[in-house]
């Protein structure tokens, strides 16, 4: 296409999928299939390829990231991002609105809304185009995560209709809680500490490194006020209803997350409203926020340094109640992993009742000095599982004695470990304690490892304890006379399990490695090495500087590795799963992908890219036998090198007279076309 043609084109796809993006995001009601969509963006990516002085910044395409960032640039903020004073009672509030009144004279309206618990953010737009977006940092200057932000479907690149030629938006970047509860639960899988609370979450993700995995964490965007030296702005109200017309996404006045109104019980109103209503939200809140409507009034009532005179918060208090600690019982973990929790007298909280809590481990318990039949505060967190945060000691019966831990395994009696780096207990029984044994198996048939149609927790359990599994090889040798005697295994589900059990053998050998229950193995790193070793015998020959060679397969999980093979029963089970036929290789396909060209080298790769993320990079390196090292050492075949590398890596690469690739260099090396 020529250029003329390719520049009227790309305007066109460009208005069209920003369009479509908004309907999706914001309005929840897309007017195109995914596919249609999918083929539009392809078009422009093409045609961007084809055309790459033509490819803006704010282009759809740049919604999927890809960019990595060493380090965020400090942009000093034209305006300071300010915070806000905090009120908890209605006296408070009446104190503030009494203030308010004394300086203003008139009518006083005021706008309530939702406080967002996540993190604040500056947008800057230029004849309608984003161009830079600062975190608050310390309020004078922040950080420039402009890449990161474009990767936010809510964030418009483009705006629409009649906005100011160059103004600011602030507002708050948050994760919604399903998304969170994904992330931990993959987290949970790999045995990696689960995150506390969403708004952790998301500014970690704000200023994470690889704007492509920014892109999959899904955050969501409220804008709250816009800001700038030649605005017509009236009232807080008016700009926040014009800001969802120019593409953004605002408190919902629908959805009653903002209100006009003028007097102390109307504020008041909203905020009981909302204290039991937050529950339902997707997403946290941690307050609601007054303002003074009138831009003007706000212009009278000033700043102090720290905050506006003419707006303040009101935070609910997180919820905690009383009542008694009846018991603590362990939970035996696949890997042997003990999980103390606490049996509670019955007690309503945050809407639900609560009858278990959380403990954690052993320190926590003796951190607060919790004991049986004390009086426990319990709260709900960031967490679903609600935590013991505290004990009434005044309370405490004069006879009570300190908890004393467990020290066997609740299950099989076996002594305890506990190496000096471990939060938890472990029981070492591996083999033979039933809980994890039971547990691996749960692991095998679960959502994310292999999925078998028709067999649940429940029948799983049910096989065991009628003695006819005890491993998850026992599985593929159950014949039908043996499962129709069992209670509630009639022709039908019988049929369902073996059919869903012959279905298993096909399912992708990562599913099936992540299946095996490794430990620190989760879906991410099964993922990995199925791609890197493509079968089974690759990977058990593979020696622990093999393993360690691999990106992100640290000592931890290389030493799990090769512990899991040199066991025999393990050898055993995954020699009678072979036989069977379930996949221990990855599809021809995928295999293709894989070349020797870089077979011996150690190549390191620095910097920032513009056609694949540095992740993307790593990955081509492995698929064409390559290994990836971190720092540049007269081992160094050559070092793949983007914009603004280390300064440190260059100088020693430069003084070792290591070669260096640009990002095209490198591509052309593999006969990559990007
Ligand atoms: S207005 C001058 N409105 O709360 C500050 N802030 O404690 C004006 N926040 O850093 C802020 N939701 O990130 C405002 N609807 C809302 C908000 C909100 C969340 C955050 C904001 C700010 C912090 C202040």
């Amino acid at each position: 296409m020529d250029k003329n043609t390719a520049t009227l084109r790309i305007a066109e796809l460009t208005t069209e999928l920003n369009g479509h993006n908004h309907d999706y995001y914001i309005l929840s009601n897309p007017k195109i299939s995914d596919f249609d969509f999918d083929q539009l963006l392809k078009e422009l990516e093409g045609l961007e390829t084809e055309h790459p002085d033509l490819a803006s910044d704010n282009s759809p395409t740049k919604r999927v990231g890809g960019a990595i960032t060493k380090d965020f640039p400090t942009i000093k903020h034209k305006y300071p991002m300010l915070s806000l004073g905090n009120t908890y009672s209605k006296e408070e509030i009446i104190d503030f609105e009494t203030r308010v009144k004394k300086q203003l004279a008139g009518e006083i309206e005021y706008t309530v809304e939702l406080k967002y618990d996540g993190v604040a953010i500056s947008l800057s737009y230029e004849k309608g185009e984003l161009m830079r977006a600062v975190t608050r940092g310390n309020g004078v200057e922040g950080d420039d995560v402009t890449v990161n932000a474009r990767t936010i479907k809510v964030i418009p690149l483009q705006l629409k209709g009649d906005y100011p030629a160059k103004f600011e938006i602030r507002g708050e970047v948050l994760m919604k809680h399903s998304t969170f509860e994904q992330i931990n639960e993959e987290r949970r899988a790999a045995e990696e500490e689960v995150y506390a609370n969403p708004r952790n979450v998301a500014s970690g993700t704000l200023k994470m490194q690889d704007s492509s995995i920014v892109a999959k964490r899904d955050l969501d965007c409220y804008l709250y006020a816009i800001m700038g030296d030649d605005l017509n702005i009236a009232t807080n109200y008016k700009n926040i209803v014009q800001a969802a017309k120019w593409g953004f996404k605002v408190s919902d006045p629908k959805k009653k997350f903002i209100i006009k109104c003028s007097t102390v019980d109307e504020i008041m109103e909203f905020i009981d409203y909302w204290d039991t209503e937050r529950k339902k939200l997707p997403f946290d809140i941690d307050g609601i926020v007054i303002k003074v409507n009138s831009h003007q009034q706000q212009l009278v009532l000033g700043n102090t340094t720290k905050s506006p005179r003419w707006a303040i918060s009101y935070k609910f208090k997180a919820e905690k109640v009383s009542t008694k600690l009846l018991d603590v019982v362990y939970q035996v973990g696949r890997t042997g992993a003990i999980t103390p929790v606490a049996n509670l007298q019955s007690v309503f909280l945050a809407g639900t009742t609560v009858k278990r809590a959380s403990l954690h481990n052993a320190d926590q318990i003796a951190l607060l000095d919790i004991r049986i039949n004390d009086t426990v505060f319990v709260e709900k967190g960031g967490e679903i599982i609600p935590k013991i945060v505290d004990v009434d000691v005044s309370a405490r019966d004069m006879f009570s004695v300190p908890f004393v831990y467990a020290t066997n395994c609740p299950d099989c009696g076996t002594e305890l470990t506990r190496s000096g780096d471990e939060a938890n207990h472990y029981c070492p029984n591996e083999f033979s304690c039933q809980a994890q044994i039971l547990g691996k198996m749960e692991h095998y048939i679960s959502r994310k490892a292999m999925d078998i149609d028709g067999l649940g927790g429940e029948t799983l359990e049910l096989l065991f304890k009628e003695g006819l599994i005890s491993d998850v090889s026992h599985l593929y040798s159950l014949e039908k006379e043996q499962l129709l005697p069992l209670e509630r295994m009639a022709e039908k589900s019988v049929d369902n399990l073996l059919k869903g059990l012959e279905a298993s053998k096909d399912k992708p050998f990562d599913r099936l490695l992540f299946g095996l229950g490794i430990r620190f193995v989760g879906a991410t790193v099964a993922k990995k090495l199925a791609r890197y070793f493509t079968n089974i015998d690759n990977l058990m020959n593979a020696s622990f500087e093999d393993l360690i060679g691999v990106d992100e397969i640290g000592d931890r999980i290389a030493e799990s590795l090769v512990n899991y093979f040199d066991t025999p029963d393990n050898l055993d089970r995954i020699e009678f799963l072979k036989q069977k036929g379930l996949t221990f290789a990855v599809s021809e396909e995928d295999a293709s992908k894989r070349t020797n060209l870089l077979e011996g080298k150690s190549i390191v790769v620095s910097g920032v890219f513009s056609k694949m993320s540095r992740d993307d990079i790593k990955t081509l390196i492995e698929d064409n036998g390559g290994k990836n090292t971190s720092s540049v050492s007269k081992n160094t075949s050559f070092v793949v090198a983007g914009e603004n590398m280390g300064p440190s890596k260059l100088a020693k690469a430069e003084k070792l007279g290591i070669e260096l690739f640009s990002e095209d260099d490198f591509l052309k090396l593999v006969s990559k076309d990007v």
